[in-house]
């Protein structure tokens, strides 16, 4: 019996583990929604996920995609979400980090989503007074794949990423293709056309702890794997004591919970969109 009882939670696909950062064939443990896994991934890169202390002829389902191990734990519906720039040949993906937080997972999702931060927690890189504005953008819920989409996304940044070379109004593209996982795609300071992808995969630990797996498919030639994780580190400590102060630690869903001004336009889609899909995992839900 799974500890989880939010059979929509239950039966997705999580990131568990970065592949590139296994050694084939040693055995690593995990958890994943409370329950304990070992896995392993060979030297072709075949994963084998199992609850630790079960048989390891017992498998639970796993695949390798962008640069993780993924297993699900309930019954897999589907595929992990496509992100079709990540094939593109000519792109660096790397996990930039893995890390723990004290937060639920909804509350990480909700605050990647929220540009208004980036002045005041990311200041001098991602936002700088007085470009603290965050103006309109577009967000809907896309029916064919069941995504939230917000789109129209601008923002002044000092420094939008290692390939920098100085300030600019940066456009931004927010995928939410899973209750607890957000893509993210921005200008790419050396290619006006295409846009650098930043995905975050939570693995929710409980529902109050997560670790946060945080995949960049970028464009960039110039820089080596070192600085350019190292840039999305500093961010990500940024944001960290932000998310373990937050309360609760579960995101309310009651649309009355938290005052919600024209900022958190993709919040209260997102609240809306797990209400909708009846997650009860790392929320409060509202009352009936
Ligand atoms: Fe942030």
């Amino acid at each position: 019996m799974a500890v989880c009882s939010d059979k929509t939670v239950l039966n997705q696909w999580y990131a568990i583990g970065a592949t590139e950062e296994i050694e084939p064939e040693r055995m690593t443990e995990t958890v994943l929604l409370e329950e304990e896994l070992s896995y392993t991934v060979d030297a072709l890169g075949s994963p084998k996920v199992w609850r630790t202390g079960h048989d390891a002829g017992e498998l639970v389902p796993s695949q390798c995609v962008y640069g993780y191990v993924w297993t699900c734990l309930g019954e897999a519906s589907g595929e992990v979400f496509a992100i079709p720039e990540f094939s593109e040949p000519d792109r660096r993906n790397m996990n930039a980090a893995t890390i723990g937080v004290n937060v639920s997972a909804p509350r990480a999702i909700e605050n990647f989503l929220d540009m208004g931060h980036f002045p005041y927690v990311h200041t001098d890189i991602l936002g700088v007074e007085p470009h603290t504005e965050v103006k309109e953008y577009d967000v809907e819920i896309s029916i064919e794949n069941d995504e939230i989409l917000a789109t129209r996304c601008r923002f002044f940044q000092p420094m939008a990423s290692q390939a920098s070379g100085g300030g600019a109004d940066v456009e931004y593209i927010y995928r939410v293709p899973h209750p607890f996982c957000s893509v993210l795609y921005k200008s790419s300071p050396v290619d006006d056309k295409r846009m650098d992808v930043i995905a975050v995969f939570l693995q929710p630990v409980d529902q109050e702890h997560i670790r946060a797996h945080m995949m960049l498919s970028v464009l960039d030639e110039d820089n080596d794997d070192k600085s350019i994780r190292l840039f999305q580190q500093t961010i990500f400590g940024q944001d960290k004591p932000i998310l373990e102060n937050q309360f609760p630690k579960r995101l309310p869903l009651d649309p009355r919970a938290e005052t919600p001004i024209r900022a958190d336009k993709s919040a209260i889609t997102y609240r809306r969109w797990l209400s909708r899909k009846g997650i009860t995992y790392g929320v409060i839900p509202a009352a009936a």
